[in-house]
């Protein structure tokens, strides 16, 4: 993808007799055939809004992200669904395909046909192009105007994770890392908040087990931001909040991987490394080149983060002191992402159900009561992302909870039945919604276990 999405942007700047293309027609041709020659043949195939190799839906990742956003639209202007090369290919077609696929005229219909006959005037019979499918009903489910809130808060969130990823990788090679960028990052992530909570908040579910330090801090900040939202903070207090929760484990960057990803517990030494990062955290934060985008505030909020409000947490204080505001936020969000992701040492996570019910029940020690009724308002008695069983015997996911404070057990459900063809039907359902005689159509029977069903809840976020 990122050979493909590379080449077709070079192809755009330069004429197909341009030398600097050579080396990146070269390496696509290579991919190519390392991968025909494994697979016997190759096909890049879109439906809705995934890329197929041979029939293999591909996953989204940080790194590919752009590359993905990328081929998916310039695909999608020329409405071409498919290539399929059947045999390996050679340079001069390649090229020759290159620049016939970005000279299509944008929104033609014809486009896969007359592509097809322009590869074959030039005698190259072995590379197909088909024309993209419009998948029906997938215009129902969604408004036009929530699908471009949608993307605009993936392309935040993938941004976002990939700028931390950075801002720690030059924190442990000791260059400078660039806090403007997430700042701005995490303004942009507060108009999302501000506008409509529920998409950001949809995409925590990415639950990425190898990038778990950067969709972590991520996360952690989309749950603070909401919080801070309904206490009604300003955006300058908001943004201040985002980035301290996007930093709130910087500290860990001091910590060795082999300690950060030990699978089995701890030893005692380990441990007590692992205590300090909330205060290695300040130092590294304090020794930050732009400190004028730091203040005290936000320095306290990440040294708190751990400290619980009985101080039973860490470090361990001289005098007993109050938690900061940011600090009990951000200890709430850090509880409920981490409880409820997959990790080296514990593959199968809680359920948001079963983290929140574990956070209530050590409420009065560990977390502001205040602030956790406000969580629980926030992601709901089922919280988004909550696999739920229906009296219709239908299985749906949470995808947004109702506004309103009465129907905190009626949120807005994402069927995941299945069409004949095997892909989720995407439609969604409100369950406060009544049949003639007033009773509701739907109501949630209990919740499932994702892990059971093997349902990868992050994909119907995406
Ligand atoms: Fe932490
Ligand atoms: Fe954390």
């Amino acid at each position: 993808m990122t050979k493909f999405h590379v080449l077709m942007r070079i192809s755009q700047i330069y004429d197909s007799k341009n030398v600097a293309l050579n080396q990146f027609v070269q390496e696509f041709l290579d991919t190519i055939n390392t991968l025909i020659k494994r697979e016997g043949v190759l096909s890049l195939k879109i439906r809705r809004d995934d890329f197929f190799l041979n029939d293999q839906r591909l996953r989204y990742s940080v790194e590919g992200f752009t590359s993905f956003k990328y081929l998916l639209t310039q695909w999608k202007k020329r409405l071409i669904g498919e290539v399929i090369f059947k045999t390996l290919t050679e340079e001069e077609w390649l090229r020759y395909f290159i620049y016939t696929f970005i000279n299509l005229e944008e929104g033609r219909e014809e486009n896969a046909d007359l592509l097809v006959r322009q590869l074959t005037s030039h005698n190259i019979t072995s590379i197909e192009v088909n024309p993209l499918e419009v998948v029906e009903g997938e215009e129902e489910a969604f408004t036009v105007q929530k699908e471009d809130e949608r993307e605009v808060a993936k392309r935040i969130f993938f941004e976002t994770v990939g700028t931390i990823k950075e801002v720690i990788t030059n924190i442990k090679g000791k260059q400078h890392a660039d806090v403007r960028k997430l700042k701005r990052l995490a303004q942009k992530a507060i108009h999302l908040v501000i506008e409509d909570e529920s998409i950001l908040l949809g995409m925590t579910m990415i639950k990425n087990y190898d990038e778990y330090t950067f969709n972590h801090s991520v996360n952690v900040s989309i749950y603070s931001l909401a919080i801070g939202k309904r206490l009604g903070f300003s955006k300058k207090t908001l943004t201040e909040l985002g980035i301290t929760a996007l930093l709130h484990d910087i500290g860990k960057s001091k910590i060795p991987r082999e300690v950060l990803n030990k699978p089995a517990a701890l030893n005692d030494e380990e441990w007590e490394m692992m205590k300090r990062h909330p205060l290695m955290g300040v130092e590294v934060v304090l020794n930050l080149k732009q400190l004028g985008e730091i203040n005290p505030r936000m320095v306290v909020g990440i040294f708190d983060h751990h400290l619980m409000p009985d101080l039973s947490g860490y470090p361990k204080l001289f005098r007993k002191k109050e938690v900061s505001l940011f600090g009990r936020i951000i200890q709430i969000s850090d509880a409920y992402d981490a409880m409820t992701t997959p990790r080296i040492y514990k593959k199968i996570p809680y359920t948001p159900e079963q983290a929140l019910a574990i956070m209530l029940r050590e409420k009065i020690a560990h977390f502001d009561p205040l602030l956790l009724k406000i969580f629980i308002g926030l992601v709901g008695v089922y919280p988004i992302g909550s696999l739920v069983f229906l009296d219709t015997r239908e299985i749906g996911i949470v995808y947004k909870t109702n506004p309103e404070s009465t129907w905190l057990d009626r949120p807005i459900v994402l069927l995941v039945d299945r069409d004949e063809e095997g892909h989720p039907k995407k439609e969604l359902v409100d369950l406060t919604e009544t049949d003639g005689g007033g009773s509701y159509k739907r109501s949630i029977v209990k919740t499932l276990d994702p892990y059971k069903y093997h349902i990868d809840i992050a994909k119907y976020f995406l």
